[in-house]
């Protein structure tokens, strides 16, 4: 993907020989190329991008400097990001934090949402398990994440592990300044009613995660 966009960039620029100039090609100048390509849908192009999909083209503060610093901002900083990321945090009106983990287990499998062909505000899904074992009955996951089979009986289902875990999903950086986990809630990939699904997934004693 990095390489098209590279490519095109560089065609757009008319440069001829792509390969040699690749390394070249400073991220002022690829920004102001990949901005100039998105366009709204429209007639000609009815799959256009959609309107919201621009704003992400600029980089919040808080991946500035991780990307800045490799992801090792120093202590200071680190503590800084995470109390933004904990206040950027909405908790469920009833105070309770575990969903319904069937629905947990259909969200953890749902990949769609935020792609090109989705609907703006349609539900997406987590696409956790592209990331990390859960249910160990699920045999296709991902593992850039670690596991979370039994993730409940490891933290002893106790409220303060359902708060914290409902937090990292909401907000990954409230635990890692520079995580590499999408930040769900904060986004607006997931809901807070899934977000307590989900939780419900790895938290409830009832859940085929814990057994
Ligand atoms: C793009 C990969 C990715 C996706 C998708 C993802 N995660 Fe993660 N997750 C990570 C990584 C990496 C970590 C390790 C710590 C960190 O970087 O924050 C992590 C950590 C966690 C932790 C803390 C684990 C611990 O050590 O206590 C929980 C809980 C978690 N993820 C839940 C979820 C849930 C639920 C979903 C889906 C809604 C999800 N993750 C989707 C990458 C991902």
């Amino acid at each position: 993907m990095k390489k098209i966009i590279i490519a095109s960039a560089l065609v757009a620029l008319g440069v001829s020989s792509s390969l040699a100039l690749a390394e070249g090609v400073s991220d002022k100048v690829l920004q102001k190329v990949i901005s100039s390509s998105w366009k709204n849908p429209n007639k000609d192009n009815p799959e256009g991008a959609k309107p919201d999909w621009a704003s992400r083209l600029n980089q919040g503060d808080l991946q500035k400097i991780c990307s800045k610093t490799r992801n090792q901002p120093d202590k200071k900083t680190a503590a800084k990001l995470e109390k933004a990321a904990k206040a950027s945090i909405k908790y469920p009106e009833d105070g309770k934090f575990l969903g319904d983990w069937k629905n947990g287990e259909k969200i953890a499998q749902n990949g769609k949402g935020l792609r090109y062909n989705d609907k703006v505000d349609g539900p997406a899904g987590g696409n956790c398990y592209a990331c990390h074992q859960i249910d160990k009955a699920e045999l296709a996951y991902g593992t850039i994440g670690p596991s979370l089979a039994e993730y409940g009986k490891l933290h002893e289902f106790t409220e303060a592990a359902n708060k914290a875990t409902y937090e990292k999903i909401y907000n990954s950086h409230v635990a890692i300044s520079c995580s590499n986990m999408p930040r769900f809630g904060t986004m607006g990939i997931l809901s807070i009613e899934q977000i307590k699904d989900v939780t419900a997934l790895l938290m409830s004693k009832d859940s085929p995660v814990n057994k």
